[in-house]
């Protein structure tokens, strides 16, 4: 097993700290700019994707690096099955270009493979440049037998063990096991006093009837606010 490095965080001198949190919902605006922007439009046609697509990221695990109350970078993980053994898929990792070489991709990779060891995972995979994972502890030397459902190119497909041994003898195709992603109905707070027709339209996180009750919602909350007509002379 590879020992996680201690990363230190060399901020250039006047630059702004950083923080690492977990994602919020209101954080997928930026975070897509910042990944269309890193990875170009057609990032979603990429093989890795289709580990992503319509799954949930691993509890826990789906970061964000802010700087200045701004959204400067992203990294998520996600539960696959490597030849039948679990693992996490990382990625993608993306800083925003005004924010690199601040340390802000290594603050991101140190604290995700941190928690990832923390909740019991015992191996992660990604499909990205040797050269600037290799100083995490990934390396293709257990890797070479497994498999993307979609081309890729070998030599980036690398391994990290979090449990010595995670990885021994590992073949076979990475695919996705990551619970479903939910609809995240978007909350938007409207204050309406209760009527017999909305009382029993109680907003349920996650579900279709939240968006009708919101609807409902703020239609009757606009009705109110529009501006009565002003009856015309004759
Ligand atoms: C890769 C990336 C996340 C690094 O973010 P960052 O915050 O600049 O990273 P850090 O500050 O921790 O490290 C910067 C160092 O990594 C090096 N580095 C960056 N990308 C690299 C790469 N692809 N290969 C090798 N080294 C790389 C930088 O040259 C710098 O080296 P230095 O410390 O000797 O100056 C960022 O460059 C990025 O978003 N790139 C576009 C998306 C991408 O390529 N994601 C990774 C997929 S492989």
């Amino acid at each position: 097993m590879t020992k996680l490095r201690k990363t230190p965080v060399a901020l250039a001198p006047n630059a702004a700290p950083f923080a690492i949190r977990s994602e919020r919902g209101s954080d997928v605006i930026a975070r897509e700019a910042l990944l269309d922007a890193a990875f170009g439009a057609n990032r979603q046609t990429r093989t890795c994707q289709q580990l992503r697509d319509g799954r949930a990221p691993a509890e826990g695990l789906a970061l964000s690096a802010v700087r200045k109350g701004k959204l400067v970078g992203t990294l998520r993980l996600w539960h696959v099955s490597a030849g039948g053994i679990p693992a996490l898929m990382l990625g993608p990792l993306a800083v925003d270009n005004a924010c690199r070489k601040l340390g802000v991709g290594a603050a991101l990779m140190d604290h995700a493979l941190a928690a990832a060891k923390a909740r019991g995972h015992r191996a992660v995979i990604l499909l990205g440049d040797a050269p600037y994972y290799g100083r995490f502890g990934f390396s293709a030397a257990k890797t070479c037998e497994l498999s993307l459902p979609g081309p890729f190119e070998r030599d980036r497909l690398l391994g990290l063990e979090l449990s010595e041994g995670a990885l021994d003898g590992v073949w076979g195709m990475i695919v996705p096991t990551g619970a479903p992603e939910r609809f995240q109905a978007k909350w938007i707070p409207v204050r309406v006093k209760k009527t017999r027709q909305t009382s029993n339209l109680e907003p349920r996180f996650d579900s279709i009837e939240t968006e009708k009750a919101l609807v409902l919602k703020i239609k009757a909350v606009r009705a109110r606010k529009a501006p009565r007509a002003v009856p015309q002379a004759a």
